[in-house]
């Protein structure tokens, strides 16, 4: 069900927004208005009403490698990005549960025992998982913020 990886571009069209420039490298896009810039203890201060309280930074674009990804022990959350795609999977394998170490040469790698998954869909390339990475949804601020769904 959730789309495995949101490109910025893609989020654009979705948005109709039409920017005149691609000029600005990072393009924003949010189609649920303001998102909470930091998860601090300040709550009140914007109007939600949509209940977006699950919605919290992850990481910004520039820290994620460009071909890479990074993982969120805490989150339990990989990222990954190819250019300006940026995609997110759980970090937790299929295997028996390990938490994924890395990315690398366009792969997730869970250190446990040697399984694989293919950065930019989580399927496995190598086993001995049988199942793959499962998307997880975010977004990304104009300012190149990814944040969690
Ligand atoms: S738990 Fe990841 S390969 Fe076994």
């Amino acid at each position: 069900m959730a789309d495995p990886q949101v490109s910025r571009r893609s989020l654009l069209e979705g948005a109709g927004v039409a920017l005149a420039a691609g000029t600005a490298g990072f393009v924003g896009f949010l189609a649920l208005g303001p998102a909470p810039e930091q998860d601090d203890d300040t709550s009140g201060e914007g109007p939600d009403g949509d209940g977006g309280q699950d919605s919290h930074f992850l990481a910004a674009v520039d820290d994620i490698p460009d071909g890479g990804g990074v993982v969120l022990s805490d989150d339990k959350l990989v990222l990954t990005r190819d250019g300006d795609t940026v995609r997110c999977f759980t970090a937790v394998c299929t295997h028996q549960g390990c938490l994924v170490a890395g990315v690398q040469d366009g792969q997730i790698r869970c250190p446990c025992h040697g399984s694989a998954f293919d950065a930019a869909t989580g399927a496995v390339v190598r086993g001995p998982a049988t199942e793959p990475l499962e998307p997880e949804e975010i977004e990304i601020t104009d300012e190149g913020e990814v944040l969690r769904a």
